[in-house]
Formats: structure tokens, sequence, C-alpha cells
């Protein structure tokens, strides 16, 4: 199979199954690159009785061969890393292939400090973050404070940097009713002992990519969160502080536009959300907490419930537009079988009228309404059956789930290349290898 450079992108509120997506596809990938978020991430991967929870590692990082890069646009937290390195290496793995961008910012422990005071803070209005550090990080970038990667291995730029900034990031997190957790001293020590662990990995990786893609490599940007967290397109301010849409993969691992061929869409058969914000398909009610449970909706990072409800195609039109998306990989069907019927968004109403497009403000988004399309729901699939789906393919799926599909490729505009239906590598069906027509 030929795998010309490919970007995975969520296309709901993040969990979509990115990271499963991408470890399959990683067996055709020469280096899989992450290109935004941070530890905030969380990607489960499950292969034969293991499973994996990645936060910072591209999912690459579990296929041999496979170099796993941590592009530019990343916030990478030291601490978190070499734990998340130690687990791959205990399951008898290597990371040799693992190479971080010099030019990557650094998520310090007072940015982990000032993002839960702020949230304090915020109260009522809080965005329900992981707690991470990832917006206060992404804020010092922007604004010019940020400790870079390249600075954990220059102990003289690390120094200077952390002494000038430090002072005002304690009043900061004191003006926000906190407690500064650190001294300047352990700061400068801690972050100094990192870079002696991790400057081995470090690197300009815009060369090492712009050179695989140059010579025809197969390069896979793996995406973190999903559209409607992205910081311009998302339900702002209920969002995370990255560009998560494929627009990121240019300037979160320095290729040009034109290096991006195929997008992947990943679509959750249903929609979840953790932390706060709109969302217009929720259900508050048992059926909500049947697909919670079915569905296993509980935070990789944080282990929050997570907010279920039904699929939304304004959510998934509008990620799809945003990022170019070649094909979907349609995930967790199999969390829909054994229900009597599905229902999918395809606009909303609002104050009496009918909206296609997702509208940017949050009142509006507060009293939509859902306008729904209804299908008969299939049987749950035994064991047995499963495993003949999985060897005879999307041919063996049952005939309502298909119309399920084929509703939402055209109502989407864009064809189905991947339909998921379990954790597992093998639960997979690639319909870019067989036709799909019923
Ligand atoms: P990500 O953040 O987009 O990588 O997604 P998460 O890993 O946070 O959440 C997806 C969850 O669903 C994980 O626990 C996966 O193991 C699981 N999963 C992925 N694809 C499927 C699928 O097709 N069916 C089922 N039942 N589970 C899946
Ligand atoms: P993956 O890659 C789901 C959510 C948080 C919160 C908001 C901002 O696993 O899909 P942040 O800590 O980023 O400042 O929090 O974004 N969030 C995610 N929700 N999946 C994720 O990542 C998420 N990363 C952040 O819950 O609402
Ligand atoms: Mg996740």
């Amino acid at each position: 199979m030929t795998l010309p450079t490919l970007a995975i992108i969520g296309t709901q509120w993040g969990d979509e199954g990115k990271g499963k997506i991408t470890d399959y596809l990683a067996e055709d990938a020469d280096l899989v690159v992450r290109f935004q978020g941070g530890t905030n991430a969380g990607h489960t991967i499950g292969i034969g009785d293991e499973v994996f929870k990645l936060h910072l590692l591209p999912s690459g990082i579990l296929r041999k061969g496979t170099m796993a890069v941590i592009g530019n646009g990343v916030v990478v937290d030291p601490e978190e890393l070499m734990e998340e390195i130690k687990a791959v290496e205990d399951s008898g793995r290597s990371v040799s292939g693992l190479r971080i961008s010099d030019r990557a910012n650094v998520i310090m422990p007072y940015h982990k400090t000032l993002d839960r005071t702020e949230e304090r803070y915020r109260g009522a209005k809080g965005v329900g973050t992981t707690g991470r550090g990832i917006g206060p990080c992404y804020s010092d970038k922007i604004s010019r404070y940020g400790v870079r990667v390249g600075d954990l291995v220059d102990r003289t730029a690390l120094e200077e940097k952390v002494r000038m900034i430090y002072p005002i990031k304690r009043k900061l997190i004191e003006a926000f009713g906190g407690v500064p957790e650190h001294t300047t001293e352990e700061i400068i020590e801690e972050s100094a002992n990192y870079g002696s662990l991790l400057g081995k990995y470090v690197t300009d990786t815009t060369v090492l990519v712009n050179d695989a893609v140059k010579a025809g490599k197969n390069v896979l940007f793996e995406g973190a969160q999903g559209t409607m967290l992205d910081i311009d397109h998302g339900t702002y301010p209920y969002v995370t502080s990255s560009s998560c849409a494929a627009g990121g993969i240019c300037t979160g691992a320095g290729v040009p536009p034109a290096s991006i061929r195929q997008v992947i869409g990943v679509v959750k058969a249903y929609t979840t959300r953790v932390g706060s914000g709109p969302f217009v398909t929720e259900l508050r009610d048992e059926l909500g907490e049947h697909l919670q449970k079915k569905g296993g909706e509980f935070g990789t990072t944080t282990g929050r419930a997570r907010r279920c409800g039904w699929l939304d195609l304004v959510v998934v039109r509008h990620a799809v537009r945003l990022s170019g998306v070649t094909s979907l990989a349609i995930t967790k069907i199999d969390v829909l079988n054994g229900m009597k019927t599905v229902k999918v968004a395809k606009e909303y109403e609002i104050d009496g009228a009918r909206v296609k497009d997702f509208p940017a403000s949050i009142s509006m988004l507060n009293t939509a309404r859902p306008i729904y399309t209804e299908f008969e729901g299939w049987k749950d699939w035994s064991r047995e059956e499963a495993t003949r789906i999985i060897r005879d393919g999307y041919k063996a799926l049952p005939s309502q789930m298909k119309k399920y599909l084929r509703f939402v490729s055209s109502n989407v505009g864009v064809p189905i290349g991947i339909v998921s239906i379990g954790p597992e590598r093998e639960e997979t069906i690639d319909l870019r290898k067989q036709k799909w027509e019923d």
C-alpha cells in the first residue's frame, strides 16, 4: 500500500479514536509527527493484551522502525515525557526513534500551578481544563516568555529566562489566589536535569521532516484534541490553546502546505465532550449514560466522565471544511449496536431559523435545537460474528449500519476510508482496500 503524507485530524471534541487510527496506519509510516497539543491529549492504543495511554509520544513509537517526532508546535512536559518513555521501554520496546524539536515550548512547573489556580479563579465559568499547564504555556509562547526545549540543554539561556520570568509568574499565581509551589533554584535544577536526560533526542525536526517528505517517505501527522477544541475554530473560550485543524500542521511541524496530501478526519459514530461548553446533541438521559458506559467514555488523561450525545454532522462538516478532509475514519460504530433507533443531527434550529453552519456565538449554541434524521438500529453482534466481520470486511456489516454510514458520507461529501469496530488493531475495516458499495 502506498501511503503519501497523511494527516489524522479529530473532527469533534477530541477522543474520536485518533490514537487507534494512527497506530493502525503507522504500520506503513516512516515518520509519525505530533504538531500541536501536549499532555492534555490521551491516545489509547490496544495491541493484543497490552494497552498504551500516550499523552506526548507520537503513536508511531509503538511500531518498530518508525521515527516518532515531537514537532515545534507541541508543548513538552519533560517530567511526563520521561514517564512515558519509561512505560514504553518497560514494555520491551525501544524509543530510539524519538526526536524532539529544539523549538518546542516547555511546560514549566509554574504553568501547571497557574492552570489549576486560573481554573479556580474562573469558578463556574471554568473551561474544565485537564490541569496540565497547556493554556499558560501556549500563552507564554505567544507573549514571548516561553522556555524552549533548546533552552533545557543550554544552562546559561535557561537560567537567564527562569530568573526573568518566574518572579512575574509568582505574582500572577498569587493574584489568582494561589500559592507558588517552587523556588527559582528548584525550577532551574529540575529543568537542567531533564535537559541532560532528553538532550540526545533533541534536534531541528523541521529539517528531518522536510527531508523525509522530499525523499517520498511515508509521513503521518498525528493530530491531538479535535476541531471543536481548536483555538480559532472551536467553541471559544471552551477550547484548548492550539490549532487542532490541519492548518496547525504547517506551523506546528514546519512543513509547507503542499506537503499535506491526504487528510483523514476521525469521526466517532456519536459525540463526546470532556469539560465545559456547548454541546447541541448532548443526551442528558439514560441513552447518554448507555453510550458512556458501553463506549467506556471516561477521559484517558483525567478519568473524568465524558458527556455523550448523538452524532452531529453540523460539527463534522465544519471540521471537514476547515481541514480539507479527504476521507473519513468512522470509529466506535460497534457502540451503537443493539440500539432501537440511531439519530444524526443534520442542522440546528435557532430562534425559529434553520442553521446549517456551526455558529461562533456560545449563546446561539446554547439555544440551538438539533434537527435529527432517524435510522432504524441494528442488532448487537456476538464474538463469532465480529470475527466474521473482521474477516469479510464491509460487506458483512449489518445493512442498517451500512445505510447509516452511507448517509454520513453523502451528507458530509467525503468518502469513508476506514470503519473501526473495536479498540484493537485488527478490529479495523479498511475500505481503501475494498469496495464499499452494498
Ligand atoms: P483519541 O484521544 O482520539 O486517541 O481517543 P481516546 O484514546 O482518548 O479514546 C478512544 C477510546 O475508544 C479508547 O479507549 C480506544 O481504545 C477506544 N476505541 C477506539 N476505536 C474504537 C472502536 O472502534 N470501538 C470501540 N469500542 N472502542 C474504540
Ligand atoms: P485527545 O487528543 C478531549 C479539553 C479539556 C477542556 C479543554 C481545555 O485525547 O483527543 P486544556 O487542558 O487543553 O487547556 O483543556 O479541552 N481537552 C480534551 N478533550 N480530548 C483531548 O485530547 C483533550 N485535550 C483537551 O477537557 O475542556
Ligand atoms: Mg483522548
